[in-house]
């Protein structure tokens, strides 16, 4: 087993004090925080390396060129994706809000004929049908209700349970011979609950649906394997798995990757292009990587995913699982109900909560005075919120570096909220 205490001394910003106390950061969900050797690779790129990739024919260019292709080989290898040119699965984006609208931008090219007779089977017309459940982050329920409307296609959702998971043996009812495209989180940012993922990808392939999944907080928390859950896209974002801002990632089953259309245009995409013919596009991922690249991020999110690799990611699941088991314990407190499932498994040490009485603002103030850092909001996930009858809630979430300490800090603390408050 990993040293955990040695691993969150790898973490500089986590030692200091805030108002006061020391800095319990439970807001992983949000964004992770950064270990040493991710901010030294990007540092040391910067001071090294750092040129433009795939252009200059100088030996700057061809270094930063290898270190960016060897990260995405990296990142391909941490999440079960093929890698090593002509078989790259893994596309560079700006996050995962990116890698969710370039996949809905290119479904509506191919709904408009772009990328010919092979894009078809990305293309949406009136009467077709795209599924989401109501536990999607806004970064998948709008770019997808959007190419809804520009296609004439119908938005139609999972419902949740009581507790809130995706009622996932509604498969059957809910995707039908008319879905095109199913895109689902597989894990909620709110509920943290992991999504019984086996049905609704079999059903949607059995209807020839496009599957595309929100992996943002699973990659992080969880060995993840494209290829074994038979996913056709997924996405998710470097700085909430201990990489960088600005950097994200889309996998693509390559020969989906092949046939789809490209988003946005500009340099680095094209192998020719003239003022009377239509330009001829690169293969994936090229394709798809318009203009200059986040090279020094996406060399630092390469790091991280060797980084955590290395601690190994049953490692990481099984330390955040005993972590996420106290968190819960968030229930056991009077006036505090946990929106997501109680028990601890299939879920992560993601916990939202509502403190009867007491506006979720009111509740964050008061626990970040006390150097505690948990996220207050409808965490970008309204539907799910309505589900529970709310509008707002808390959130505590985990990172590697999380220890029982902090969960207790947070426990005393929420403890006092409604006392505090007067109630
Ligand atoms: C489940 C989920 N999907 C999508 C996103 C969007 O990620 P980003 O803001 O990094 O693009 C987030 C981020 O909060 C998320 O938690």
């Amino acid at each position: 087993m990993a040293d955990f205490e040695a691993i969150r001394d790898e973490f500089p910003i986590l030692d200091q004090s805030i108002h006061g106390h020391p800095l319990v950061y439970l807001d992983s969900a949000a964004t992770s925080q950064k270990p040493r050797v991710v901010i030294d690779a990007e540092d040391e790129f910067y001071r090294t390396i750092n040129a433009g990739v795939h252009r200059g024919a100088h030996e700057l260019a061809a270094r930063s060129t290898e270190a960016f292709e060897t990260a995405r080989a990296k990142v391909a290898k941490l999440v079960g994706a093929d890698f090593g040119e002509g078989h790259e699965e893994i596309v560079v984006t700006a996050g995962a809000t990116a890698s969710l609208n370039l996949l809905a931008t290119a479904f509506g090219n191919a709904s408009l004929g772009r990328g010919g007779a092979a894009a078809r089977r990305f293309a949406l017309k009136p009467g077709d049908e795209i599924v989401v459940s109501k536990a999607e982050h806004h970064s998948v329920l709008l770019p997808f209700q959007e190419l809804a409307a520009r296609t004439g296609a119908m938005l139609r959702w999972f419902d949740l349970s009581e507790d809130g998971r995706i009622q996932a043996d509604r498969a059957d009812e809910v995707i039908t011979p008319r879905t095109k495209v199913v895109a689902i989180t597989h894990i909620s940012n709110v509920t943290g609950a992991v999504t019984d993922l086996a049905p609704i990808v079999a059903r949607a392939h059995e209807v020839g649906a496009v599957f595309v999944l929100d992996a943002c907080q699973s990659v992080p928390h969880l060995p993840v394997d494209f290829h074994a859950l038979d996913v056709d896209f997924a996405a998710w974002s470097a700085h909430k798995m201990y990489g960088p801002t600005g950097v994200g990632f889309l996998y693509g089953r390559r020969e989906l990757l092949e046939a789809l259309p490209p988003a946005s245009f500009g340099g680095s995409m094209v192998e020719l292009a003239w003022l009377d013919q239509p330009a001829q596009y690169m293969e994936p991922p090229a394709r798809f990587e318009a203009g200059t690249q986040p090279v020094a991020q996406v060399v630092a999110a390469g790091v991280a995913a060797d980084w955590m690799r290395a601690i190994g990611m049953e490692n990481i699941a099984a330390h955040e699982h005993a972590i996420a088991g106290e968190l819960l314990k968030l229930g056991d407190i009077d006036g505090i109900r946990i929106l997501g499932p109680r028990d601890n498994h299939d879920r992560i040490g993601t916990v939202a909560f509502d403190v009867a009485g007491v506006h979720p603002h009111d509740v964050g103030q008061f626990i970040d005075a006390q150097g505690i850092a948990i996220r207050v909001g409808h965490h970008c996930a309204q539907p799910v919120h309505r589900h529970f009858g709310l509008y707002a809630s808390n959130r505590a979430s985990t990172g590697v570096y999380t220890s029982l300490e902090d969960t207790r800090a947070l426990l005393a603390a929420a403890g006092h909220v409604r006392t505090f408050f007067g109630l």
